[in-house]
């Protein structure tokens, strides 16, 4: 039997909706503001389905643009501003930004309760010390889909393929607080199918197309493609979907998979931001 999907577009779609009942009882509607810097084609379309989600559920995005020679000073100078502002509940900087800007200097600007996208050492630190406040949206829409198919993740072999800190890392640390056994797997592994092949979850965050073949997955494993690369202007994830499917027993689509659980989990976070200011 071909494996279930995992479609994160139902689930994010429920949790939206649920978030909205919630949204009808604040006085305020929770604010997210959007830094965007130059106009990376990916990042416009990511930036551009974050605001058309706000707008659809009842919140109030921002999206505040700047030239790709913009300066650290000037972002940083923005993002104090955001700080301070009463009607901003979340902050975010899409990633990635161009090399001259120093994404670390940057994140550690917002306020640890205004971040959203959970990326500030604070709120990575309390992860790691299992009493998390903010999660990165991946990480944490992966995990809410997993719960939502009623798929067990405790005493599991989680193998994560990609170590960056917008997905591998704060994924690795999320699933070992759910008493995941975890293995994180990056460029330089060696023997990479050796440690794949071992997965009950295996997950993928490269952006290389066709990476994970169906010799790399276990039988009944579940496999989650967080890549997004486009070939031919279509949107293609790490996996080999069409062979691995027909192995694993659930797995998720590129586009309508991991995707729009991030959107919904940087909703839910902006929500929570706001509960916690008020
Ligand atoms: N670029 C790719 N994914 C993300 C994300 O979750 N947040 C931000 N800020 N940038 C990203």
């Amino acid at each position: 039997m071909p494996a279930e999907l995992l479609e994160g577009k139902i689930v994010a779609e429920k949790v939206l909706r649920e978030l909205s009942t919630a949204l009808s009882s604040l006085v305020q509607r929770p604010g997210l503001a959007i830094i965007q810097v130059g106009e990376d084609p990916a990042s416009l379309i990511y930036v551009r389905k974050k605001v058309e989600a706000c707008a659809r559920w009842g919140l109030k995005a921002e999206r505040i643009g700047f030239p790709l020679d913009v300066t650290i000073r000037t972002l940083q100078a923005k993002i104090e501003e955001l700080n301070a502002r009463e009607d901003v509940d979340g902050i975010i900087v899409q990633l990635p930004l161009p090399l001259h800007l120093d994404v670390e200097a940057i994140v550690r600007v917002i306020s640890p309760d205004k971040d959203v996208d959970g990326f500030h050492p604070l709120n990575i630190g309390l992860l790691t010390r299992k009493t998390p406040r903010f999660i990165p949206g991946t990480p944490l829409g992966i995990l809410h889909m997993l719960k939502h198919h009623h798929i067990p993740v405790a005493g599991k072999h989680a193998v994560i393929v990609g170590r960056s800190n917008i997905v591998g890392r704060p994924l690795a640390q999320l699933l070992l607080n759910h008493d995941a056994t975890v293995t994180v797997c990056h460029s330089k592994t060696k023997e990479l199918a050796s440690l794949t092949v071992q997965a009950d979850i295996l997950i993928s965050a490269v952006g290389k197309p066709g990476l994970i073949t169906s010799a790399m997955v276990k039988q009944d494993a579940v496999v989650i493609d967080v890549g997004t690369s486009r070939v031919d202007g279509k949107l293609r994830g790490d996996v080999d979907f069409e062979e691995v499917r027909k192995k694993a027993s659930f797995i998720t689509p590129v586009p309508g998979g991991v995707g729009p659980m991030t959107v919904a989990m940087l909703m839910k976070n902006t929500v929570d931001a706001y509960r916690r200011r008020h």
